[in-house]
């Protein structure tokens, strides 16, 4: 299979190191064209795909990525149609339109998916919401959703859920980097180093995560569990309610979502 990529920023080259790694495709089948600033020749460099200066090599992709800021997908869509084949999977990853908007450029022969991942698919961990073209075949489905999946976990949503999706699961990758270091200055004034501060906490969070997944217990029975009756930890949760973490929190999502 060949893949295509429009955009190599901050979400794009996650994604691409990703679907390097699931070896869903291979360099030499992956043709990525970046923008101005030299962020994909230095990518191009450590992972060796075909780095291209215009869109004449879409012709051949069964699969093309478009991970650019908002507000120029749409005239860079205009400016690529023509070089997309029948039964192209055009997967737009990025805000602020919709899949009639690009269905509208590119016509019915191109199938549009409107996908929001998060930065852990460049570990093939992400969290990917998919809203689909609703002409799309299902085997065509399939396909979109087999190379979705080589990034992480893939839910279908109705795509009016899509901003908020990727808000939770786009933005919130940076609330829990804040509320890492946070736990790691704390373990550091109470005399533990940085470094096994660190590792101890991004250990804890993989593992907690995992017993949610796994367990599918609430949230509230996990911590629960945690907390003995007069016990430290929910002296750290008191401390916690009385700072206003909660609220935080949800203050965060709701000026985020904005
Ligand atoms: N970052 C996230 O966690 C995240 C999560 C979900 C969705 N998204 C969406 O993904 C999209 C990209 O976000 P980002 O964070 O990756 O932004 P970014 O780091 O600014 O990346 C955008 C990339 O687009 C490139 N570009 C601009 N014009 C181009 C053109 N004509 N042809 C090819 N490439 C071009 C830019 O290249 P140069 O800088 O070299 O010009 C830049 O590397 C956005 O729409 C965003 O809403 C991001």
């Amino acid at each position: 299979m060949n893949i295509g990529f429009i955009g190599a920023g901050h979400m794009g080259s996650a994604m691409i190191e990703g679907l390097l790694k699931a070896q869903i495709v291979a360099p030499e089948h992956l043709f990525v064209k970046g923008g101005s600033s030299g962020t994909a020749e230095v990518l191009q460099q450590k992972l060796g795909f075909n780095l291209i200066k215009d869109y004449s090599a879409f012709k051949e992709c069964q699969v093309i990525f478009i991970a650019t800021g908002a507000k120029i997908v749409l005239d860079i869509l205009k400016e690529a149609a023509s070089f997309m084949s029948e039964n192209t999977i055009l997967i737009s990853v990025a805000t602020g339109h919709t899949v009639a908007d690009a269905k509208e450029i590119l016509g019915n022969e191109i199938y549009v998916v409107h996908a929001i991942p998060n930065t852990p698919v460049s570990v093939n961990e992400g969290m990917i919401g998919a809203a689909f073209d609703p002409d799309m075949p299902n085997a065509v489905k399939d396909e979109a959703l087999r190379v979705l999946s080589s990034l992480g976990k893939v839910e279908e949503v109705n795509e009016s859920i899509l901003g908020t999706f990727g808000t939770v699961a786009g933005c919130s990758p940076a609330f829990v980097d804040i509320f890492m270091e946070a736990l790691a200055d704390g373990a550091v004034m109470e005399g533990m180093s940085r470094n096994l501060a660190y590792e101890v906490i991004a250990q804890m969070m993989l593992g907690s995560a995992k017993l949610a997944i796994e367990t599918k217990k609430h949230p509230g029975e996990l911590k629960d569990g945690v907390t003995s009756p007069g016990g430290s930890t929910i002296k750290g949760v008191a401390a916690l309610e009385k700072n206003g973490f909660r609220y935080a929190v949800i203050d965060a999502i709701k000026q985020a979502n904005q």
